[in-house]
């Protein structure tokens, strides 16, 4: 697992930000639940061949948003390129993603311990870009129960986890309010790049 500082200028940021409004305008954030109803402290969109998402069927991919019913929008090669040259700098030859998960964090917004285990290729690492707000993440391993490291992600840091922390447990534990103005409605974008198809 690495953790890339400041790997975004402020500028990269804001464009990268445009790009996601882009996407949500194509397939807007919506409000997943968990198996049992309960709906989940973020709001989610994707761009990929496939999108990440959750109901009363449960953590899947699927290739339509649930609310349009259309496709997912495509990844845009600038993001799929920054994709493969975070992974490329965190020794990670080769990475092609097939999927970006937007994560929209609002007020109060957290995501709770949770490993990414939906992915049929595993050899691939994740990608995660924050924008936005400054959150406390949670990394550890395979236990849910820990050790954990908390990390402060900023506006513009790329963590990269493989290999041996492929499957770490994590989670967003809190969004620091009004740490920065980048977000329109303010809050934290974060863009999880990954290969979920084998
Ligand atoms: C996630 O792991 O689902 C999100 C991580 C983040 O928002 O930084
Ligand atoms: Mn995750």
């Amino acid at each position: 697992m690495k953790v890339i500082r400041d790997r975004l200028t402020r500028g990269e940021q804001a464009d990268l930000v445009q790009t996601v409004l882009g996407i949500a305008d194509e397939a807007p954030f919506y409000t997943p639940t968990m198996r049992g109803g309960a709906p989940f402290r973020v709001q989610i969109t994707s761009a990929g061949v496939v999108g990440w998402t959750s109901d009363e069927l449960g953590y899947r991919y699927v290739r339509e948003h649930p609310g349009t019913k259309r496709p997912w929008p495509s990844i845009p090669d600038r993001t799929a390129d920054l994709a493969t040259a975070a992974a490329t700098y965190a020794g990670f030859l080769g990475f092609k993603p097939d999927t970006c998960l937007v994560n929209l964090y609002r007020d109060g917004s957290k995501r709770g311990l949770h490993r990414d285990d939906d992915e049929l290729d595993k050899t691939a690492p994740i990608v995660s870009v924050s924008l936005g707000d400054t959150c406390k993440f949670r990394f550890g391993g395979a236990s849910k129960s820990g050790p954990f490291t908390d990390w402060e992600l900023r506006s513009g840091d790329i963590v990269v986890f493989g290999g041996p922390s492929r499957l770490a447990w994590h989670g967003v534990s809190k969004i620091l309010r009004g740490t920065s103005g980048l977000v329109p409605g303010g809050g934290r974008l974060n863009l999880t790049i990954r290969k979920a198809l084998a």
